[in-house]
């Protein structure tokens, strides 16, 4: 391996502008995949993402480049997570690589995305070559894309290579812009262990399993070597490359990218971004820009069947085997029973996990509304952070609480500026700066992070017409009036149900969730009334009606295929339910707080 013939990359792009057909175009071209065992998007690995189409987990993979002269060279082609939410992983990933292939859509040009992951690029100091995707679209417009480029981030439209991962055009230029544009990694194989984890996972034989990239150094079996953040110490199992797939290897030398075994048994000693070094030999300094992994959403998950209670923690323990950043811990609910408080990177992570309980443990889930974590000093001294509403206080015992903070990235056409503009001032943002890009526009805002976690991309979405994108990155702590809204069903506090939302939002959050539950909460034999408080003050109130009787002959008195639909219905919307006094209430009314109206 001569490390001026080895090039580390990544492709970064926002999501749907094509990374995972262009890599898989690349892979084949390099032959790593045969026509055969070809899927559609081979990077791309758990089964969910497939279905989402978004890329969660990075694999990386080897590849090797002959040119036409004969030369060879090995690539590092390294995946990125295509969300937000695991922007960290985005940027060590880049980390470990040298250059980046930058994907723009031809017929949707620079997104928020875009921006933000050329930005992280630019951070780690990496060539960026720029790639026009696509262009076999009828509404392709190569130029303008170009442009773009050049105008927001400064990079020059002439370097931007044209392709389409799709049609296959442009793959031979790119894969010479690697070689020529993107330098060899530097590095000394002979100077001290020096190594970046940038991936990792939970293998039941081996352990964890370290994606690694070596700056420096030389890393074999049978080395003793230290996680320096984590301070502990293994010693070397194994270590291999990608191709794809783990191939055991030799040793692994400044420059390599690779993985490395060692009978690590907890994923949370081997994080993200940590360096990895020789015990005797030791590097100085580590991997700037460490950062251990840190849920920022919370939210409650009760199994429906309390019985379910042992299966649903055996799998939370399972899935923490795998996944650094997400934590549980047991909870008790008066409404919803034990169950367990979940920390995620963002609300894709959690909806991810969540969907794997169900799917892969077969179990049935109330979720209750997510929130971010706070901080609370209380009039008595006392400081605390608390991401659970149950345990916020009342007014009169709070002296100050801080909220979490993002600058939001939005693009859009100009035609949406106003809207979306309002919308933002509904979300309590402040604008920081707006640019105009021709036709388009990139709007910067300051926004509370809670404010987006309730239904803002989805009103984002709608109001644009789904033109617009965005991107964040949170930004610290601000004070904010903050209050607990409870909510009683028949007179009953419903614990799990409280949300914590600005003053100024109150009364309209209030009257939204009662609203929505009592849309749907199944009809009883008896009203049911349904009321948000504040500090045991009653806000707002609605009405769960009582069956009517024509209402009941209409339905049981009809064919019997009807009726048999009905209950059918009855019987699959019953699995999420969870009995409060005598009603039954639906998952959907612990979400009611989401619920675009
Ligand atoms: P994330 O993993 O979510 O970031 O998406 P991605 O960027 O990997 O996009 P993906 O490769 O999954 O492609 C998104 C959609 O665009 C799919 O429907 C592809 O079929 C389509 N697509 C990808 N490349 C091309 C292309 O070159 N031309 C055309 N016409 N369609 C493409």
């Amino acid at each position: 391996l001569r490390p001026d013939h080895v090039r580390n990359f990544s492709i970064i792009a926002h999501v749907d502008h094509g990374k995972s057909t262009l890599a898989d175009r690349i892979l084949e071209r390099l032959g790593a995949m045969g026509e055969r065992d070809k899927r559609d998007q081979t990077l791309d690995t758990l089964e969910l993402e497939r279905e989402r189409g978004i890329t969660i987990k990075s694999t990386p993979v080897r590849l090797t480049y002959t040119r036409d002269n004969g030369e060879q060279y090995t690539f590092n082609l390294i995946d990125t997570p295509g969300h937000v939410d695991f922007n960290y992983e985005v940027s060590r990933s880049l980390a470990a690589c040298e250059g980046v292939l930058l994907l723009v859509d031809a017929s949707q040009g620079v997104e928020a995305q875009t921006i933000v992951n050329a930005y992280l690029a630019i951070d780690n100091n990496l060539e960026i070559i720029p790639v026009i995707n696509k262009i076999d679209l009828p509404a392709a417009d190569p130029e303008n894309a170009a442009r773009e480029l050049e105008d927001v981030i400064g990079i020059p439209a002439s370097d931007a290579v044209l392709a389409s991962g799709k049609a296959g055009i442009g793959i031979p230029e790119i894969l010479e812009a690697i070689v020529e544009r993107i330098p060899p990694p530097p590095g000394d194989p002979d100077a001290p262990l020096k190594a970046l984890i940038f991936d990792s996972f939970y293998d039941a034989y081996q352990g964890v399993i370290l994606f690694v990239r070596v700056l420096d150094g030389t890393i074999q079996a049978k080395d003793q070597i230290v996680l320096m953040n984590a301070d502990k110490g293994f010693e070397v199992d194994k270590v291999g490359t990608f191709s794809p797939g783990l191939v055991v290897g030799q040793e692994l030398s400044a420059g390599a990218v690779g993985w490395v075994a060692a009978g690590i048994k907890d994923i949370h000693d081997a994080q993200v971004g940590d360096t990895l070094t020789g015990k005797e030999l030791r590097t100085t300094e580590a991997f700037p820009g460490f950062k251990p992994a840190q849920p920022v959403v919370f939210s409650g998950l009760y199994p429906t069947d309390t019985e379910d209670y042992r299966k649903l923690r055996d799998a939370l323990e399972k899935l923490k085997l795998n996944d650094a950043a997400f934590t549980f811990e047991p909870e008790t609910s008066e409404a919803l029973g034990f169950g367990f408080r979940c920390g995620f990177l963002g609300l894709l992570h959690a909806e991810i996990i969540q969907e794997r309980l169900e799917r892969e443990y077969d179990l049935d889930l109330i979720a209750t509304a997510p929130a971010v974590v706070y901080r609370v000093s209380l009039t008595n001294g006392e400081i605390f952070e608390t991401q659970n509403p149950a345990e916020f206080p009342t007014r009169d015992r709070i002296k100050v609480v801080e909220e979490p903070y993002i600058k939001l990235s939005i693009m859009l056409p100009e035609d949406y500026v106003g809207p979306v503009m309002q919308l933002l001032q509904e979300r309590r943002g402040s604008m920081i700066t707006m640019n105009y890009l021709g036709k388009r526009v990139e709007l910067l805002y300051d926004v509370p992070f809670a404010e987006i976690l309730y239904d803002f991309h989805d009103r984002l979405k709608s109001i644009s017409r789904g033109y617009a994108s965005m991107d964040y990155e949170q930004t610290g702590y601000r004070e904010g009036e903050l209050r607990k809204v409870d909510i009683m069903v028949q007179g009953e506090l419903v614990d799990a149900l409280a949300v914590i939302v600005h003053e100024d939002k109150a009364y309209s959050l209030g009257r939204k969730i009662v609203d929505k539950m009592a849309e749907v909460i199944p009809r009883q034999m008896f009203p049911v009334p349904v009321q948000a408080t504040i500090g045991g003050k009653i806000i707002a109130r609605a009405t769960v009606k009582a069956y009517r009787k024509d209402v009941l002959a209409k339905c049981y008195g009809g064919d019997i295929s009807r009726k048999k639909k009905l209950l059918e219905k009855q019987k699959k919307g019953r699995a999420r339910m969870k009995q409060i006094g005598t009603v039954e209430v639906p998952q959907e009314a612990f979400l009611a707080v989401l619920s675009t109206d």
